[in-house]
């Protein structure tokens, strides 16, 4: 989950170096560093923190270097202090790294026996001493690098330059993803397409295994096998311009106020939306030979097919299972024939996402990736790439990404239904109409912002919070109550309304705040049943609902948050807009850093 680069240009490398990690800063900010070539020599300047802490330092000390490398980092073996931070260096080499090396201890301690002295605690240090080791057995620079990669166990995006060696970058992967961008007698690697885009939108994605030797003039890539091979070279189209947060605090703001605009464009990649059909070019699955749909994902990703459970089996009667992705990939579970399975990511690069797919597609069941970058790895693995169209989220904290995925999501649910026999014509254009009405309803969640924020001034001084609901309004809760902890850093659960009593409901006294999503529809009874019961115990409720469900409880309320009425179908995806609200503004009344908050990164490239 680090973001990494290497350039070698026609001029100073450093201010390229930074502009790229700029737009890498998503994958980790516990530190920064870069190094260059000058004079031969290997100079480097690194900072614990923000990369604007090491431009401050670049000021102060520029690089001049026409080669280098660049590291914004997500800290897995180390505390986040400049001796940590990356690129790590011996007198002969100097690497950046984005992974884990699953066997690094005992490398290091056989390293060490050798006489190799550390001066960091990451597990990328051992890189640069086995490099250097080998050069010193005699190995040339590639050779030497391919001798190490051998030793590696774990995943890693990696990137070498050499002393003395102007014209040589070299860049190994296994696992996490690395683009090669082609200039005009330059020559350009990074993490990923978006980082290369204000240098050159031509563009190679190196494949898992691969080893790529670049000099100015010549890229030669070879597998895993040590064989030379052309990869393709396609052009990008990520934008030259670093996304801006436009009138907005933060780029979470911005983004949950898109969610109108970008659920409009999601929905209308799949369905007619004026003729309340599913459009024939995206009806790319056969539902009617899907017996079971394995959906899989991370996260909010995750929240988002638990969601769509509620939809395909009530929709299309198709048996629905959910998997953690962490979990899944090592449970190997069966895959009986007529299995769909569907990864949800939008990175696409989650690291166990990724993996369960390749699961997957090795027990040779189909699968499809509903993803929202297209040039990511699951993008372009998977069987099927179904695009949410959210563009970039720069946010760690998923908003726009999944209202885009619960709104495709939606779509594949009816055009499944439909396909099975069990919607007719005039089902199908009763949903899709509801559907067409999304960005409304988001309009009119997004107004209530005033009133949410006045609610998170009282929630801000809670140690816990608790969040319930029940059918699709459960994943609403549990997707809440991760964008509170995220954010604001209190403690939250959320439950199914249902389950409290068997556990949970201890933890209930006139202390906790419970927020109770549930809107008037067919489980409403039920949940506010489960609201006496904590409101008896002194809970403090925040009812999150509808005009018809604040008029059908009877039950005191600290706040009682009034969402526009909308069918059964749409209401999870507004119903987020709430969440989010509550979530950003709790951060914004503890002053957290709302776009970039401790300890995460937004694409989870390690497991
Ligand atoms: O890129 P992905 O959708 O695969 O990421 C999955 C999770 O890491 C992500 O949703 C995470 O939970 C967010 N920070 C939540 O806001």
């Amino acid at each position: 989950m680090c973001g990494i680069i290497g350039i070698l240009g026609k001029r100073p490398v450093a201010p390229l170096l930074v502009d790229g990690l700029k737009r890498l800063e998503y994958r980790g900010y516990d530190s920064a560093g870069i190094a260059t070539l000058e004079k031969g020599r290997l100079v480097r300047l690194r900072a614990g923190g923000r990369l604007a802490r090491l431009e401050e330092k670049l000021h102060n000390h520029p690089l001049y270097g026409h080669s280098g490398i660049g590291h914004t980092r997500w800290a897995t073996h180390g505390a986040p202090t400049e001796r940590n931070a990356h690129p790590h260096m011996t007198d002969k080499v100097a690497v950046v790294h984005n992974g884990i090396i699953e066997n690094f201890a005992e490398l290091r301690a056989e390293l060490a026996a050798f006489g190799y002295r550390f001066s960091s605690d990451t597990d990328t240090e051992i890189v640069a001493h086995l490099v250097t080791n080998a050069m010193e057995n005699g190995l040339a620079p590639a050779a030497a690098v391919r001798q190490t990669l051998a030793r590696l166990r774990g995943a890693f995006a990696l990137a070498f330059i050499f002393t003395g060696e102007e014209d040589l970058l070299i860049a190994a992967r296994k696992g996490p993803p690395l683009a090669i961008g082609r200039g005009e007698g330059e020559v350009y690697i990074g993490s990923d397409a978006i980082a290369l885009a204000p240098f050159t939108n031509r563009v190679t994605y190196m494949e898992d295994g691969d080893c790529a030797v670049l000099s100015r003039s010549h890229i030669i890539i070879y597998d895993e096998a040590g064989k030379e091979v052309a990869r393709a070279e396609t052009v990008s189209t990520g934008s030259s311009f670093l996304v801006s947060k436009g009138n907005h605090r933060h780029f979470m703001q911005k983004e949950m106020f898109e969610q109108p605009e970008i659920v409009s464009h999601s929905l209308a990649h799949y369905l007619d939306l004026g003729g309340k059909t599913v459009k024939k070019a995206e009806q790319v699955i056969d539902w009617r030979r899907v017996e079971r749909l394995s959906c899989t994902a991370c996260g909010t990703a995750y929240y988002a097919t638990l969601v769509a459970k509620y939809w395909f089996e009530n929709l299309a009667r198709l048996p629905v299972e959910n998997d953690f992705a962490s979990e899944f990939r090592y449970r190997e579970p069966p895959l009986p024939a007529g299995t769909l399975s569907l990864f949800v990511s939008q990175s696409g690069e989650t690291a166990d996402t990724l993996a369960s797919l390749r699961y997957c597609r090795a027990q040779g069941v189909k699968t499809a990736a509903l993803v929202n970058v297209a040039e990511s790895t699951m993008a372009r693995e998977a069987d099927i790439f179904l695009p949410t169209l959210a563009g970039v989220e720069i946010g760690v904290a998923s908003t726009k990404a999944f209202t885009a995925q619960l709104s495709v999501l939606a779509a594949l649910a009816i055009e499944a239904g439909r396909q099975r026999g069990l919607l007719d014509k005039k089902q199908e254009s009763a949903l899709i109409g509801a559907l067409a009405e999304l960005p409304r309803y988001l309009n009119e969640a997004l107004k209530l912002e005033k009133q949410i924020k006045a609610v998170c001034h009282d929630l801000m001084a809670a140690k816990h919070v608790l969040y319930l609901g029940r059918g699709t309004a459960w994943p609403l809760a549990l997707e809440g109550a991760l964008k509170l902890k995220e954010l604001s850093y209190i403690h939250a659960e959320a439950y199914a309304a249902g389950e409290l009593k068997h556990g949970p409901i201890a933890l209930v006294d006139e202390t906790m705040p419970v927020i109770v999503i549930a809107p008037h529809d067919r489980w409403f009874e039920k949940t506010v049943s489960n609201m006496q019961e904590v409101a008896a115990r002194g809970a403090r409720l925040i009812l999150i609902t509808d005009k018809k469900g604040a008029a059908a409880c009877s039950l005191k309320t600290q706040a009682t948050v009034i969402m526009p009425d909308q069918p059964e179908i749409a209401a999870p995806i507004a119903y987020a807009v709430p969440m989010q609200l509550i979530a950003y503004h709790t951060a914004l009344w503890l002053g957290t850093d709302v776009d970039q908050p401790r300890n995460l990164a937004k694409s989870v490239t390690v497991e």
